[in-house]
């Protein structure tokens, strides 16, 4: 059976924990829900992953710097922000057999319930009236009893804790549900510090923690995972004109950089009904995910939502204004911000990269990463493990580790050998044999192509892989 009849999802999250990418945590416990631990080579791909967008969105653009912000937070930045008190699923609970459903995914079911002719929705249908007539009616879909459905309650994604000994309300915290709130905190000191003047960026990457109601599908949802967020600061009404710009280039990073395919790329617009508490418009970078098209990057038209809450709850007028000193005004910025999913974007490569290939009789599973990306960059083996050739392939194998992640293996046949460094997705694989002593080459063969076009000399292997990885 191929990986096509077989849930692509299962296929990647198999070959992940065999080799060492992504694994459940804690499995000596019996794991616990959706976290996850990254082994050596999913470290290397979520860095380089990181890097690539920290070299590409800050290292390219004079006016874009980066910051690192805690996790945690003065708490009132959470009421500000709107989190508290919108950062909400509604969600309905069975008094009979204790299930709990979000209350948005009980539409379809109202819709089809038995018996029931009218359907307790709001008019325009999109989401449960608790208090129609007929909500009484409705039956759970998990163990069928009629009438045990508590009303829509409002639960709050953001996971609470205390700090200091006392677990007491004054001392309650959150761990931050996005980065970006770090950033419109910090921005008059990163202003200040880096002399920015309008348009400017301020980009993190870090942990962010949701206490999801339905985590799942491998590493796509789950309560604890990275943003690679940037939050670009304009003048007001400039924000049409630069949401736009950067849609087109975050889209580009996927498709250019990183070399997702086109065709499983597509944007898609919010709906007013979807849009974020703090989002005048929003648009999704999706992919096309095994489950259907899903988001994995958000391009949001923030306004001067966020700066104007925090200056109403932290009364820093002054300081959370910008001062144009051409102009001699002063204004509150607005904002047009990329947030990615690390790990989501990691699990879309991985899935983007995965293939079969038949090779006269012989399945071949190969993941076909951009070399940028690819977790081992070039594979060195020396043909036998006799007459000197180790020695020269070790030899190769320091010098180029000083620059690249770089694997040494001789053990096995060379075909097996391959077929190891395809399913890591390494790019390169270089072979010291008899020649090599003659001449100084060595054969390097395409993991894509599965040719050995040319012999070159050892020295030129660093061009070479330079060569591939620049962006
Ligand atoms: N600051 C804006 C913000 O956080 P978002 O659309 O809620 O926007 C941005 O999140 C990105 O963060 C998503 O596109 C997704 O890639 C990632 N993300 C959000 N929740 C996630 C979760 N529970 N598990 C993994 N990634 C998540």
């Amino acid at each position: 059976m191929t990986a096509k009849q077989k849930n692509l999802m299962d296929v990647i999250s198999a070959l992940a924990k065999r080799r060492g990418f992504v694994r459940p945590t804690s499995e000596i416990y019996g794991g616990i829900g959706s976290s996850y631990d990254y082994g050596p080579l999913g470290i290397e791909m979520k860095r380089k992953l990181a890097d690539l967008w920290w070299k590409q969105m800050v290292r390219k653009h004079e006016n874009i710097v980066g910051i690192d912000s805690a996790i945690i937070y003065n708490p009132r930045t959470w009421v500000a922000s709107g989190h508290v008190e919108g950062f909400v699923d509604p969600l309905v609970d069975c008094r009979q057999c204790k299930a709990r459903f979000k209350a948005d995914d009980l539409v379809e079911h109202a819709k089809r319930a038995k018996g029931v002719d009218d359907p307790p929705l709001t008019p325009d249908g999109s989401t449960l009236d608790p208090d129609h007539p007929s909500y009484g009616q409705l039956s759970c879909p998990t163990c069928g009893t009629r009438g045990s459905l508590t009303k829509p309650r409002s639960f709050n994604l953001m996971f609470k804790t205390h700090v200091g000994p006392v677990a007491e309300d004054a001392a309650a915290v959150y761990l931050r549900p996005e980065t970006a709130q770090g950033i419109y905190q910090d921005y008059p000191q990163v202003v200040n510090t880096s002399r920015l003047k309008l348009p400017f960026g301020i980009a993190q990457i870090g942990k962010a923690f949701r206490n999801e109601i339905t985590p799942g599908n491998f590493i796509f949802r789950t309560r604890e995972f990275e943003q690679m967020e940037m939050q670009y600061f304009i003048r007001p009404g400039e924000d049409e004109k630069w949401l736009e710009f950067w849609k087109e280039e975050r889209m580009a990073f996927w498709r250019d950089v990183v070399s997702i395919r086109e065709e499983n790329l597509r944007f898609h617009k919010h709906g007013s009904d979807e849009l974020a508490h703090y989002a005048k418009e929003a648009w999704d970078i999706e992919y096309n995910f095994p489950f259907g098209w899903a988001e994995f990057e958000g391009i949001h038209n923030r306004t001067n939502y966020d700066l104007t809450r925090h200056i109403e709850y932290s009364g820093k007028e002054k300081d959370l204004q910008y001062f144009d000193d051409q102009t001699r005004e002063r204004f509150i910025p607005y904002i047009v911000e990329t947030s990615a999913g690390l790990n989501r974007g990691l699990l879309a490569i991985l899935l983007d990269a995965y293939a079969e290939d038949d090779l006269g009789g012989e399945t071949r599973v190969v993941l076909r990463l951009d070399p940028k990306i690819a977790p081992i960059t070039a594979a060195v083996f020396p043909l036998t493990k006799k007459d000197g050739l180790p020695e020269i392939a070790r030899e190769i194998t320091e010098d180029l580790k000083r620059n690249f992640n770089v694997f040494y293996d001789e053990a096995g046949n060379i075909g097996r050998r391959y077929r190891r460094q395809d399913e890591a997705g390494t790019p390169f694989c270089f072979t010291v044999d008899y020649q090599t002593k003659e001449d100084g080459t060595v054969t390097i063969r395409d993991r894509d192509t599965l040719e050995q076009p040319d012999r070159p000399k050892i020295e030129e292997l660093p061009r070479i892989l330079f060569d591939r990885l620049s962006l």
